[in-house]
């Protein structure tokens, strides 16, 4: 009889203390600051939490959250590669001490339905309206509704569907903090795990 070999050795290790939860999202947060200028914060706890709605995780001492509690609206953009640079200095200074919106040198429009800012440079931004905002463990759950959303015509079907695969979103990668572009579409969802039926 032949020798046998373990083809698959996979050894499993467990760890504490850690959250690898991936891939988190960049999303950009822009709200009006009490003199109608504009601020922005990156924010990778988030995410859809309904049909139309999105849930944040925001700690309290950013100037995003007091503008947020005062104006009960935001929008939300998702970062790509050609904002990756804007979106990370959103996220390692706070507005309250650097107009962020002037030193990044982008323009800014009103969003239509809700009291916040649309920068303009981000291909995709979400207009959201609060709904909810709880205490968890002394920082802020925000819950939000969509209202509309805004998309460069460029990043859209033939259909008008909005195209992901032309965005080049990126994703924040908390284990080694860095961010990854989102990848090429590998599959067909509700479709392809038919196979196994
Ligand atoms: C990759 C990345 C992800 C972040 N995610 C969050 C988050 O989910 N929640 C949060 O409260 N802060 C988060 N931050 C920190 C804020 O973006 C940062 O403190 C920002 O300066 C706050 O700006 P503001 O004071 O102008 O609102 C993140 C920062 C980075 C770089």
């Amino acid at each position: 009889m032949g020798r046998r070999f373990k083809i698959h050795d996979i050894m499993k290790i467990t760890l504490k203390g850690k959250t690898p939860v991936a891939p988190l999202p960049v999303l950009i947060v822009a709200t009006y600051n009490d003199d109608g200028s504009t601020d922005a914060m990156n924010v990778a706890w988030g995410g859809q939490s309904g049909a139309s709605n999105v849930t944040l995780h925001l700690s309290k001492n950013h100037r995003t959250t007091a503008n947020l509690l005062k104006r009960e609206a935001f929008t939300l953009s998702l970062a790509t590669v050609d904002t990756l640079v804007m979106s990370d200095f959103f996220g390692i200074t706070s507005g309250a001490k650097t107009d962020k919106i002037t030193k990044a040198g982008v323009s800014v429009s009103r969003a239509d339905e809700v009291d916040a800012p649309v920068i303009d440079a981000y291909p995709l931004t979400m207009e959201c309206r609060v709904m909810q905002i709880t205490d968890f463990e002394g920082e802020a759950r925000v819950d939000a509704e969509i209202v509309r959303t805004h998309v460069d015509d460029s990043m859209l079907d033939e259909e008008g569907n909005i195209d992901f695969g032309k965005m080049r979103l990126i994703s924040f990668d908390s284990q080694m903090n860095l961010y990854r572009e989102v990848g090429a579409a590998v599959g067909k969802a509700f479709h392809d795990g038919r196979k196994l039926m």
